[in-house]
């Protein structure tokens, strides 16, 4: 019996969500405590799928799984697979969390339906197919979640235009925090988009902000790097993307210890992240316990650690 297998990792965004939309840079980073991953086999009924969101045949399956319908089509239709496929999705990104889990899953399929066909998807076919399922679940996508979750490896990103390789190697550590609230980057990118003449300037802060960063990344200061973190949470929060409970948890941060904190991906809800020094990094985590996060994770920004 053939089978397919593919995984892809998280993102982080850590400067330029929102602003990447509009031609400004953004910095991402691959986030490795979570994965997706899809298993692919021949099934004697119809299409079908196993997840836990939905389990049973897949054109049964509701809305959130459009994108993943619309590209086992066009993959089946292109690779010519003539039998009808079970997808196994087994999941730990946070769906709706700003972590990329709709990329995520899209370029897990691609992987397990082309290792099914014994192949291997190039990144333009990753690239091409992910951007599909992620028209479903934002508005006209910037392509950043599924560049970086395709090439692994932290990228200064320019829609259309640019993804470079960035090696961040500094001695600090970031904490995300999940609020535990579903949002719509949809949602949270179309409100944007309405009001885009009003925000227009703190768009242009956001770009200014990430090159900054990156900047700070290059010359591992780490206190410049913090300071731009929550310069740019300010500015997302003036764009209408925050939210009570994202605020909560970045000045929990903030007030023990942390040298920057910020929302990170379409806000709304979701995650956010706090730097720190290794050393504050036990008062930051139980300062966002406590100020409610449901979820959190360390990932170090030491070169080893992060991939
Ligand atoms: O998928 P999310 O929620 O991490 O958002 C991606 C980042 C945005 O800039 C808000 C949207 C986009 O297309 O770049």
């Amino acid at each position: 019996m053939r089978n397919g297998y593919g995984i892809a990792c998280g993102k982080i965004i850590l400067a330029g969500e929102h602003s990447v939309v509009y031609g400004q840079p953004a910095i991402a980073l691959p986030f490795f405590s979570v994965h997706a991953k899809c298993f692919v086999s021949v099934s004697d009924d119809d299409d079908t799928m196993v997840s836990s969101l939905y389990s049973g045949k897949l054109d049964d399956a509701p809305a959130h799984f459009n994108g993943v319908k619309d590209v086992l089509n066009k993959l089946k239709n292109d690779l010519k697979i003539t039998s009808n496929l079970n997808i196994t999705i087994d999941s730990d990104v946070p769906t709706e969390r700003g972590l990329g889990s709709s990329a995520a899953v899209s370029v897990a399929l691609v992987r397990a339906v082309f290792e099914f066909m014994n192949q291997e998807a190039s990144q333009d076919e990753l690239r091409d197919y992910t951007h599909i399922a992620e028209s479903y679940h934002h508005d006209n996508p910037s392509g950043i979640d599924s560049e970086i979750i395709i090439k692994e490896q932290t990228i200064y990103y320019i829609k259309n235009k640019s993804s470079e390789i960035m090696n961040v190697d500094v001695d600090a550590v970031l904490v995300v925090a999940d609020t535990g609230q579903a949002a719509s980057t949809k949602e949270a990118v179309q409100n944007v988009r309405r009001q885009y003449t009003d925000h227009a300037q703190a768009i242009n802060d956001l770009g200014l902000l990430t090159n900054k960063a990156k900047e700070f990344i290059n010359t591992k200061d780490i206190q410049g790097l913090g300071d731009c973190l929550y310069e740019s949470h300010l500015k997302l929060q003036s764009i209408g993307v925050s939210s009570l409970e994202l605020d909560k948890l970045v000045e929990a941060a903030m007030e023990n210890g942390a040298l920057g904190a910020k929302l990170s991906g379409g806000g709304l809800g979701g995650c956010m992240i706090a730097l720190c020094t290794p050393d504050k990094t036990n008062d930051v985590l139980s300062s966002l316990i406590n100020a409610g996060s449901k979820k959190t994770w360390v990932m170090s920004l030491k070169e080893e650690y992060h991939g």
